[in-house]
């Protein structure tokens, strides 16, 4: 697997690792949102990434994305990533297959296209104009143009959280189902605790600018949420949040005697 390396400090890429981040500092303005983080992933492992709004999810993505390279420390990924935003960010005057072929080198046939959209269930769309999707059509279209760059590391972020519910449990499922046959690592940001476990071998949580927490996820795949030990999961990822779901709400607390 190529690699890319941004700023080295250890030029070494340390086997059986997709994802090595080692002491990564990303400053705004003189504040460390990113502060001596550190994080490994492993070649085709699934990995979900929570933490509060604003704690530096997306900023992560950006720069494993080799989007934002102001940073210090070291970041090694794979050269073959690509990635999907929770917009889906596409060029409203080229067609849905165009823009899926969008910044890929050479000049890529449309049937390149057309494979990739085939894989997210969208190639009767291959010619329409991206005004004319739904929400999930576009966001399955964002997803071919990342397959088609064929990545070693897919980084999702929050890529259904504009999605309706049932929009979203067949957005999850699809991707799941990529996942599965591409055999890539996945870097999934995501608010959805539920989400998170249903779909990552490992959960993460971000807070101070650091891998605060994280759990596996032993359990067989297809998931199922009734599974108490799904609860367990959930639960405890939810408290590592700074969300007690076991504590009554304002409504459920008996009046004062
Ligand atoms: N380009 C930027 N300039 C200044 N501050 C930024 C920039 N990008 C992100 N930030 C700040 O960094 C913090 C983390 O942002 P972000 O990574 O988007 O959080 P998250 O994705 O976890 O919600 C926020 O306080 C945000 O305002
Ligand atoms: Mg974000």
């Amino acid at each position: 697997m190529a690699t890319d390396v941004h700023r080295p400090v250890t030029p070494a890429v340390p086997t059986g690792s997709a994802v090595h981040v080692e002491g990564l500092t990303r400053s705004f303005d003189g504040r460390a949102v990113i502060d001596d983080l550190r994080l490994d992933v492993r070649p085709g492992e699934f990995v979900a990434l929570l933490g509060r709004s604003g704690c530096g999810k997306s900023t992560l993505l950006r720069i494993l994305a080799g989007l934002d390279r102001d940073i210090e420390g070291t970041v090694l990924v794979p050269r073959r990533k690509a990635v999907a935003f929770q917009s889906p960010r596409l060029m409203p005057w080229k067609k849905v297959w165009r823009n899926v072929l969008l910044g890929l080198p050479g000049k890529p046939e449309r049937d390149v296209a057309e494979r990739a959209l085939d894989e997210v269930g969208l190639s009767h769309r291959a010619s329409a104009w991206p005004k004319t999707l739904s929400g999930g059509e576009a966001q399955r279209a964002s997803l071919a143009r990342a397959l088609v760059r064929e990545p070693d590391l897919l980084l999702l972020d929050e890529p259904f959280g504009a999605l309706d519910a049932l929009t979203r449990i067949k957005a999850q499922r699809l991707v799941g189902e990529l996942w599965q046959r591409r055999g890539c690592a996945v870097l999934l940001v995501t608010h959805d605790v539920e989400e998170a476990v249903l779909l990552a071998d490992r959960v993460l949580v971000m807070d101070g600018g650091v891998i605060a927490y994280e759990t596996r996820v032993d359990l067989e795949r297809p998931r199922d949420l009734t599974d108490p030990r799904f609860a367990e999961l959930r639960a405890e990822l939810l408290r590592r949040l700074g969300v007690d779901d076991t504590a009554p709400s304002e409504a459920e607390k008996q009046p004062a005697a």
